[in-house]
């Protein structure tokens, strides 16, 4: 399955929630997180991993290898164990990166989806200039991270016809709100998009997860670690509706 994770902008925790999903996945499922924002990666500087061969090198090997364990060997291993491929920090190649691996990655991406491993795309924030929207179109699911606040919901309400536009399909993005604000259902109705999870401000697990704090015991047991595993049952569940509602016939759909 692959998973793509964006914002509109302003930081919400696209790349925490990244980590999170992939490190508390609620199965034996084996997960890696790659890293395609072109603002350019914080995870090689949040833990101190060398990131080599990271998602340059990945983007390269794309062209040629369409083979999922192509993705795990571009990975590091963080020390809590997660696989991450790691993006360039400067934006300049982080960007490049990203186009390649939209451009040529089409085969390995097809292959991730299909694959029984998660991978799970941090693409950042979702500029109308960059290709991540052009990623949208491989992912089983997106998630679109917002503080449900006055400015970024009016940010996401311009914005989320657009991105369904380029998702694979409309149904198959949804939304994950963090922190306190407006209720999720009144976020849902005025989006009309599904809010799949609320996430807790949670400073320790996520000091952990960006590297500000140093690895503790009971890392799982945090709210935002329960939150992340709850919100992969989530969409495991709603990634299931999606494929049965897809293998319907359409004349079952027309008499239903
Ligand atoms: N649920 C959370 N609780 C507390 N702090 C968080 C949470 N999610 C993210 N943060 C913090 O907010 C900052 C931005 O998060 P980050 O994941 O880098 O956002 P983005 O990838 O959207 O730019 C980081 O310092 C991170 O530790
Ligand atoms: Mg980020």
């Amino acid at each position: 399955m692959l998973i793509a994770i964006g914002s509109q902008g302003s930081s919400p925790g696209v790349s925490t929630l990244a980590l999170a999903l992939a490190g508390f996945w609620p199965t034996d499922a084996a997960t890696v997180v790659v890293e395609a924002d072109p603002a350019g990666g914080d995870m090689k500087s949040w833990q101190r991993v060398p990131g080599e061969p990271g998602l340059g090198a990945l983007a390269t090997a794309a062209r040629h290898s369409a083979d999922p364990a192509t993705v795990f060997a571009h990975a590091s291993a963080l020390p809590g164990g997660l696989n991450v491929v790691t993006a360039p920090e400067g934006p300049d190649q982080a960007s490049a990166a990203v186009q390649l691996l939209a451009r040529d990655g089409a085969g390995l991406l097809r292959a991730l989806s299909a694959d029984q491993a998660i991978t799970v795309l941090d693409l950042g924030r979702l500029d109308p200039a960059s290709s991540t929207l052009d990623l949208l179109a491989y992912a089983d699911l997106t998630l679109i991270v917002a503080r449900p606040n006055l400015a970024e919901i009016t940010r996401l309400a311009a914005r989320i016809a657009t991105i369904k536009q380029y998702a694979r399909d409309p149904e198959a993005v949804s939304l994950v709100l963090s922190g306190t604000g407006y209720p999720a259902d009144a976020v849902a109705e005025s989006q009309q998009t599904p809010v799949l999870a609320v996430l807790p401000r949670d400073e320790a697990c996520a000091g952990v997860l960006s590297g500000s704090l140093t690895m503790r015991r009971g890392l799982d047991r945090t709210r935002l670690a329960r939150a992340a595993r709850t919100l992969g049952h989530v969409v495991i569940q709603r990634q299931g509706a999606l494929v049965s509602a897809n293998a319907r016939p359409v004349s079952k759909e027309a008499d239903a």
